[in-house]
């Protein structure tokens, strides 16, 4: 049995948070708030477009985030200012584990990134990160134009990664993430990078929980002999 392994983007291999150190020269101390703001935003907006079925890319949710993050915050933002900041999103860092860990299991495991993001996004930002290059392959929600969870993004997965007689693994730092894999039927480690987050009980439990990337290929064996 080979596990296949969908590695989510944004939060997992990349920092959205890293916007927060851009956004200081706007918004000064607000910095973290108006970031998290945008994030979840972000999230919640792509969720909506899901359900409303009017997608757009991704990159619009982000940019309309960030236009209301700001202006919830009392904010003003230049047309040149907003641009500059989308584009900075596509330089967003990398978390210290992702490039060793990527470059290590890449020898055991075909691996994905698979992300609400579009191709151009992904190879954008993980080509800034040394990252693409550990990857097999991206798979992008674009390709079928919803969002995270919608059960048809997983299936999707499966199909465009290969793992149709095998597992597909995602590795995701977003619970809401974790439990919409699973409730499609795919294997799903949570990486829980904040200790403080909690896990919500929908019934579709995590198939293994890993405090970072660090712990996956310990994670990945035990899976391997208990299946
Ligand atoms: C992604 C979002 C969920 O990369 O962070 O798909």
């Amino acid at each position: 049995m080979t596990i296949y392994l969908a590695f989510d983007v944004y939060g997992t291999l990349v920092d959205p948070q890293g916007m927060a150190e851009q956004l200081q020269t706007d918004v000064g101390d607000a910095a973290p708030q108006v970031s998290q703001l945008w994030r979840q935003k972000q999230l919640e907006f792509s969720f909506r477009r899901g359900l409303m079925r009017v997608y757009e890319e991704f990159g619009v949710c982000t940019r309309q985030a960030l236009q209301t993050a700001m202006k919830s915050y009392g904010f003003a933002l230049s047309k040149k200012r907003e641009d500059e900041l989308m584009t900075a999103y596509l330089s967003l860092p990398a978390f210290p584990d992702a490039e060793p860990v990527l470059e290590e299991l890449g020898r055991h495991h075909p691996q994905f990134a698979f992300s609400n993001g579009t191709h151009a996004a992904l190879k954008k930002v993980l080509g800034h990160n040394r990252l693409l290059e550990h990857l097999d392959g991206l798979v992008s929600v674009d390709d079928i134009k919803s969002f995270k969870p919608d059960p048809a993004v997983y299936t999707h997965a499966r199909r465009a990664t290969g793992a149709l007689d095998q597992p597909l693994c995602l590795v995701s730092s977003n619970g809401w993430d974790v439990i919409g894999a699973r409730a499609a039927g795919l294997m799903a480690i949570w990486v829980q990078r904040d200790p403080a987050t909690v896990f919500e009980d929908w019934g579709f439990q995590p198939s293994a929980v890993i405090p970072d990337l660090y712990g996956l290929s310990d994670a990945l064996s035990e899976l391997a002999v208990t299946r």
